[in-house]
């Protein structure tokens, strides 16, 4: 774990440092170090560095304690928000691991805290997410490990309590997210549906406020939770329905977290072609960030009642798979005839919450799943879907999207959807028919749950797109990148 610590001046004892610069001041340093400037000026001269944000040029100068220095611009000052700060120890981190150094001090924190754009707690919270989220690696099954940043100093000429603090919060966030970046990236062979159950019960050990409840296959056919068993049956793997709960204010409501954990998804009868077939280990992505955020919650000690509900199973295909025709009862007692064996996700979603809405009579209830494909089409990797007739929760989640910047886009809902799952032979059908559950998918998809919601306030969030991306970004790294845990953490913190 990269080690953050807090210095009056800038550490001398680094191997690199990295300064600062605004877009409408590079000639910042003249004064201060008329080398380092003259070196900078000739770097735009030549278009090594430029006015453009982000923009980053590495030097050195005569007499310096430092084996390199990294000037990074910043932008414009007016336009600091958190995520300059988050993106710019991105490109910090991995311009000193480039290097193969292992420290790096900065004098970003201390600009930032004399211009006075954004609180200390908000550069406290973005600085620490920025570093720790961009050292992630997942290399444990190579040889050659990469090499991986020791210690940032960071400069704070000022009493550092709200930082610090803020810090913390920060790092506790961004090791619970590299939890769930893990938990996605790890393969099916490793992370199926009793390894989620292990990851549980280790998280409930460490945490004496957290409780845990497994139903197994036997619970789950006693309590006649069909959704779930008929998903699973095509596998070896028996499923399991996991709650975590968190209850840490009496006097407050509960709200349920529920989080897809279909550890393989093959498709079924309705088999997956070739391509995207090696991404479908990441489909228990909304469990993962389910896993994330009750570490996080744990750990930053929110005074709230927070229940992680977690259905968790494979989806195979084999001579015990659930079939195309086939008519499911669900835990709730509606009926559902399956159209797509690979819309199985909210199969398993619809009982938990269920669960959530009858069992734990939770006031609010938000699911998390990579659900649809269509929402991928619709947002792409930059946003989740998000549903949900309830305005105020809609507000409270795209407020925490945006300041986190694991951002979620507001689909419709309107009435004239509400009809597309409904059945001939069945109170439901599994696929919409409009398009064969390609128009408007991931909305069909939530009108599906939101059929399983009796009593709670709902929203769902579809994380398709964000859960798992091709190429890295900033201080996302390609594949798993959290996607949800950070959103989830941010909307409780505010709430
Ligand atoms: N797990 C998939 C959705 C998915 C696709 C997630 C790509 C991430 C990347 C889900 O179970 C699924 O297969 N959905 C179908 C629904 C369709 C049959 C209505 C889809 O999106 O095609
Ligand atoms: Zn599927
Ligand atoms: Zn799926």
């Amino acid at each position: 774990m990269t080690k953050i610590n807090i210095k009056k001046e800038l550490e001398t004892k680094s191997d690199s440092l990295i300064l600062g610069l605004f877009e409408d001041e590079l000639n910042y340093y003249e004064q201060v170090n008329p080398e380092l400037d003259k070196k900078i000026q000739l770097a735009v001269k030549r278009k090594k560095f430029s006015t453009k944000k982000y923009s980053y040029y590495t030097t050195q100068i005569t007499n310096s304690a430092y084996e390199s220095i990294t000037v990074i611009n910043l932008g414009k000052k007016t336009d600091m928000d958190m995520e300059t700060l988050r993106v710019s120890m991105s490109i910090a981190v991995k311009e000193v691991n480039k290097q193969k150094l292992d420290s790096f001090t900065t004098n970003i924190t201390d600009i930032l805290r004399e211009i006075k754009k954004l609180s200390d707690a908000d550069i406290g919270l973005s600085i620490a997410e920025g570093i720790i989220l961009s050292s992630y690696k997942f290399d444990k099954y190579l040889k050659t490990k990469n090499h991986s940043l020791k210690e940032v100093s960071l400069q704070w000429n000022d009493k550092d309590t709200i930082l610090k603090k803020a810090m913390t919060q920060g790092i506790i966030i961004s090791e619970a997210t590299n939890l769930t970046r893990d938990l996605v990236n790890e393969p099916s062979n490793v992370v199926n549906p009793s390894y989620i159950e292990k990851i549980c019960r280790e998280l409930a050990k460490k945490n004496s406020k957290l409780k845990i409840k497994v139903l197994g296959k036997k619970e789950l056919q006693a309590k006649k939770m069909n959704g779930i068993l008929s998903v699973s049956n095509g596998g070896n793997e028996s499923p399991r329905l996991i709650i975590l709960e968190y209850n840490n204010n009496p006097r407050q409501n509960k709200t349920a977290i529920v989080g897809k954990g279909v550890t393989f998804d093959t498709g079924g009868i309705n088999l997956k072609p070739e391509a995207g077939l090696i991404d479908m280990k990441m489909d228990m992505g909304g469990a993962a960030a389910i896993i994330g955020t009750m570490k996080a919650v744990c750990e930053l000690d929110l005074k709230q009642n927070i229940i992680g509900v977690i259905p968790t199973c494979e989806n195979m295909i084999s001579g015990t798979s659930y079939k195309p025709g086939d008519i499911i009862t669900m835990y709730n007692g509606s009926t559902v005839e399956i159209h797509n064996t690979d819309a199985e996700g909210r199969m398993i979603l619809a009982d938990a919450i269920t669960y959530a809405d009858k069992d734990l009579k939770a006031s609010t209830i938000i699911d998390i799943a990579t659900l649809t494909g269509a929402c991928m089409v619709a947002l792409g990797y930059e946003a989740s879907g998000l549903i949900s007739k309830d305005e105020n929760l809609i507000s409270n989640l795209f407020s925490a999207g945006e300041r986190s910047k694991d951002r979620v886009w507001p689909l419709p809902f309107y009435d004239e959807y509400q009809n597309k799952m409904d059945g001939d032979l069945s109170d439901y059908i599994n696929l919409s028919r409009e398009g064969n559950g390609k128009l408007a998918g991931a909305i069909t998809a939530g009108v599906f749950l939101s059929k399983f919601v009796k009593n709670a306030n709902w929203a769902h969030i579809d994380i398709a797109g964000p859960a798992y991306i091709p190429t890295e970004k900033s201080y996302n790294p390609k594949y798993g990148t959290g996607a949800g845990t950070r959103l989830l953490v941010y909307y409780f913190l505010n709430n």
